[in-house]
Order: structure tokens, then sequence, then C-alpha cells
């Protein structure tokens, strides 16, 4: 396997390019014109909210404290992306440009969310305390599990909130998360083209850290106080889940867009890596079947 020292150097010029695209390709946009201010009114303090104050069912309020709980926990993916990558260069760059613009989204969706009251803003700022004070993020190892993991990750996240916007009732709502989710995808353009990159650098490597970030992928949110019974209800709504994993990322980006199975030359170890891969991606496409044709059931059940 290329260390990942070498790798990186190794990577620097595309890193570079991949960065000036990304910001040929942004427009800059401000939090401040997507929030309905005008349907805001002030907290008394001491005030209790009750879910009757915003229009959300339990399972969109659960992906919107998600979404923004993970965004608010930033200093710590700074963290691991910096130490990965390192703060010089065009990685640096890039690792400090990707922070600012994260900050962007955790505001104009807590912007969003306190003035149209839509989650209880007591129970939020408690829960960003918590999670920024345990400090935990997923950490990977190398930098080929880090490209890994983050091209996946920011789609996504990308998918998650654009699915979490179509289903707010408001017109605003769902602007906001559609400019978030837009920000999203090019965070994932930039990765998923390092991915492409790093495979023709150090094919073996780069699959057996893929089959491992897949093998053992979770949402961002580790860390966030019942995380597991909101990651239930964002599947439960259709906004994130097997089937949409499988469908819109497994087959599309690591089976297609990389050509995992084409790839030749590879070691003993990464061959190996690459058939768990396979059959793990048709598993998880059987489980998510499964778990649509359930949510059918119940739903004609209602
Ligand atoms: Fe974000
Ligand atoms: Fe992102």
């Amino acid at each position: 396997m290329t260390s990942a020292d070498a790798l990186l150097a190794e990577l620097e010029p595309t890193a570079a390019q991949l960065l000036e695209r990304h910001l040929a390709t942004s427009k800059e946009w401000f939090p401040h014109e997507l929030v309905p201010w005008s349907q805001g009114r002030d907290f008394e303090p001491g005030y209790k909210w009750s879910p009757e104050d915003g229009q959300l069912s339990d399972e969109v309020r659960s992906s919107l404290f998600v979404n923004l709980l993970t965004e608010d926990n930033l200093p710590y993916y700074f963290r691991t992306i910096e130490r990965m990558f390192g703060a010089d260069s065009a990685w640096g760059t890039w690792a400090r440009r990707w922070t600012a613009e994260e900050g962007r989204h955790s505001i104009v969706i807590r912007d969003y969310l306190t003035v149209t009251r839509a989650i209880d803003p007591v129970q939020l700022e408690r829960a960003r305390m918590a999670q920024v004070e345990c400090g935990a993020v997923p950490e990977p190892e190398t930098p080929h599990d880090g490209f890994a993991y983050v091209a996946l990750q920011e789609l996504a996240t990308r998918i998650a909130h654009h699915n979490t916007g179509k289903l707010l009732e408001d017109k605003a709502g769902y602007e906001v998360m559609k400019k978030v989710a837009s920000d999203e995808n090019r965070h994932y353009l930039f990765y998923r083209d390092l991915v492409t990159a790093a495979l023709e650098v150090d094919p073996s490597g780069m699959v057996v850290a893929i089959e491992r970030q897949v093998r053992t992928f979770e949402m961002p949110g580790t860390g966030i106080l019942d995380f597991e019974a909101h990651a239930k209800a964002i599947a439960r709504a259709g906004i994130y889940d097997f089937g949409i994993h499988h469908d819109q990322i497994l087959v599309p980006v690591v089976l297609r867009h990389w050509s995992i199975e084409a790839l030749e030359g590879l070691t003993p170890e990464a061959e190996q890596a690459r058939a768990a891969l396979v059959k793990r991606i048709e598993r998880i496409g059987k489980a998510g079947r499964r778990f649509a044709a359930r949510r059918d059931e119940r739903l004609a059940a209602v």
C-alpha cells in the first residue's frame, strides 16, 4: 500500500485542480436571504415549546435535528480532516474552505428552525452543547479510508438534506435544504474525483479502504443523544435508508463510477476485499428491498 504521505504528495496537484473547480462552480450565497424572518417572534425566557408550535412530523424533525447537530460538530470534523490531509498546500486550503461552507449550513438551518419554531430550541441547544463537548466523529485511520468515507458521506448528506427539504411544507424550508444540498453535492464531487485519482495511484490500497468504509459506514451523527432512534425515524420517512444507500450511492458510485469490478492488477488482499465488497453491496440491496416492502405494507395498513 502506498504510504499516507506518498499518496497525499502524489495527489496534491489533483486536490489543487479539484479545489479550483469547486471554487469556480460555487456561487456565493447568504443564509439571511433564505430565512423567513417575518414568521418569527420573540421567545419569552422559560417559554415551553410544544410540537404544535411547528408543523413538522416527528420523522422530519428527527432528520433536521441530526443534520444540524452534525453541522454543529465542525470543530471535530475539521480536526480529523486536517490531521488526515495536513494544514499545508491545497489540502489545507480545501479543509478550511470546506469548514467555512459547512458553518454556513448550520447558520441557515438553525436560523430557519428557530424562526419557524420547528424544533424545541432548548432541547436543540442542550443537544448541541452535549454533542460538541463529547467530540465524537468518525475517525478514518488513513487518507485512503478518509477519501472513501467522505465521498460516501457527502453524497449521503446531500441526499438526506434534499429528501428532508422535499418533506417540508413551506417553500422557504425547501429552498434552505436545497441550497445546502447543492453545496454537499460539490463536496461530494471533490471527494468522488479524488478517490478516482487515488484508485489510479494505489488501486489495491484504495479497494481495501473502500471495502472497510462500506462495511462500517454510518451516517454522520455518532455521539448525538438517541441517534439510533433518530436514524430509525429518518429511515421510516424514506429520507435515508438501506435502499437509498444501495441504489443512489453504492451502485452508481462504488460499482459504476469507480468501476471497482474492472480494476486490474490487485494484490491478493485487495482481490479478497473486492469480492467481499461486491457481496456486501448485493446484501445491502436485498435488505433495502425488504425494508421498503415492509414500509409499504405498514403505510397500506394505515
Ligand atoms: Fe453541510
Ligand atoms: Fe459537506
